[in-house]
């Protein structure tokens, strides 16, 4: 992580940046760039826009950790609603979840459950669901997660994170699942024993895991970054692939790289957002790039 990641993620935990990023007009522009609305209804309305021009969606309702049942409920209740939308709707569309949403750290059977629940009915509606990686405290329970209910109900995929150390290890274990495999960089802050800290390390790490997923005939590579390196070599990688892959970018992140490669006729995944609580996913993108915190400072204090 670089020093301009810590930086703005140590600032935007701050309670008054916060207030000054969710409750002015520049922080709520500079969110609409990443963030489809706040309600299913406008998601399924950019995202039926989206799969007119060829994109494919991966809905996400927004929301981190919750502390209760009631709250876990929730959010599986949402999400089935956008599975149900996604049936009635004919969208193109499948869902991302967070485990720590549905409950994973009050009790791992409660996300457990809420998984096996998603996954019967992303089979019924002829999609499926894939899980976010978070932060490292969860990744074990995540894996096990999709290691038991991928094997026993399917319809799943699971985002790894090139930054972890463990990767290979859970690549080994889960691309003979089959399911979807999204491998993305990484996007939390996290102690050096847990993962590699280098932007070139991690790029590298990226590409080594990319060869490997591409070459693996049953599972289903996404290949989840912006980084015009790695996209090359996906697309030289896939001449010689076998069997399904597809880019997958974040809604408002690189438009025009999104529409060259569904020009050229590839498949690529729409990550669409859509929630009143965005400000953990808005603070994930800022960290990432300057360019958006001076998109906000200028609009802010016109720096
Ligand atoms: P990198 O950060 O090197 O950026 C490459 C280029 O992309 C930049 O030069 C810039 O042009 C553009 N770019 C990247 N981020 C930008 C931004 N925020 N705003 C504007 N331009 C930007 N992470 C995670 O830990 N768990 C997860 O489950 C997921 N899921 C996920 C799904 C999908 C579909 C994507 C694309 C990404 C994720 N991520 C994620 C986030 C991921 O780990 C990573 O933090 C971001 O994708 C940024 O890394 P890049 O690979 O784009 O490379």
């Amino acid at each position: 992580m670089t020093i301009f990641t810590r930086a703005v993620v140590g600032a935007t935990a701050a309670r008054p940046v916060k207030s000054l990023i969710t409750e002015t007009k520049p922080g709520l522009a500079l969110a609409k760039k990443f963030v489809a609305g706040d309600t299913l209804d406008e998601a399924v309305e950019v995202g039926r826009v989206l799969n007119e021009r060829g994109f494919l969606l991966s809905l996400d309702l927004l929301g981190e950790e919750v502390h209760d049942r009631v709250s876990a409920v929730a959010a599986l209740n949402e999400y089935m609603a956008c599975l149900e939308r996604i049936d009635v709707d004919g969208l193109d569309a499948n869902i991302s979840v967070k485990l720590t949403q549905l409950g994973l750290s009050i009790d791992e059977g409660v996300a457990r459950h809420a998984v096996e629940q998603l996954a019967k009915r992303a089979a019924e509606a002829g999609t499926t669901v894939t899980i976010d990686m978070e932060d490292s405290r969860f990744t074990e329970q995540t894996v096990d997660i999709y290691a038991d209910v991928q094997a026993s109900i399917g319809h799943l995929g699971i985002a790894i994170q090139a930054y972890m150390k463990r990767t290979p290890d859970d690549l080994a274990r889960l691309i003979p699942l089959g399911g979807h495999i999204r491998l993305c960089k990484g996007a939390y802050v996290e102690p050096s024993e847990a993962a590699l800290g280098v932007k070139a390390a991690v790029d590298g790490a990226y590409e080594e895991y990319l060869k490997t997923l591409m070459a693996a005939e049953g599972t289903k590579p996404a290949v989840a970054t912006h980084d015009p390196d790695l996209i090359e070599a996906a697309r030289s990688l896939s001449a010689q692939r076998i069997g399904y892959f597809e880019f997958q970018m974040l809604y408002g992140v690189r438009s025009d790289l999104q529409e060259s490669l569904v020009g050229e006729g590839f498949p690529v995944r729409i990550y669409l957002p859509f929630g009143s609580q965005w400000y953990p996913y808005l603070t994930r993108r800022m960290a990432e790039r300057p360019a958006n915190v001076w998109f906000f400072a200028r609009a802010m204090f016109g720096a």
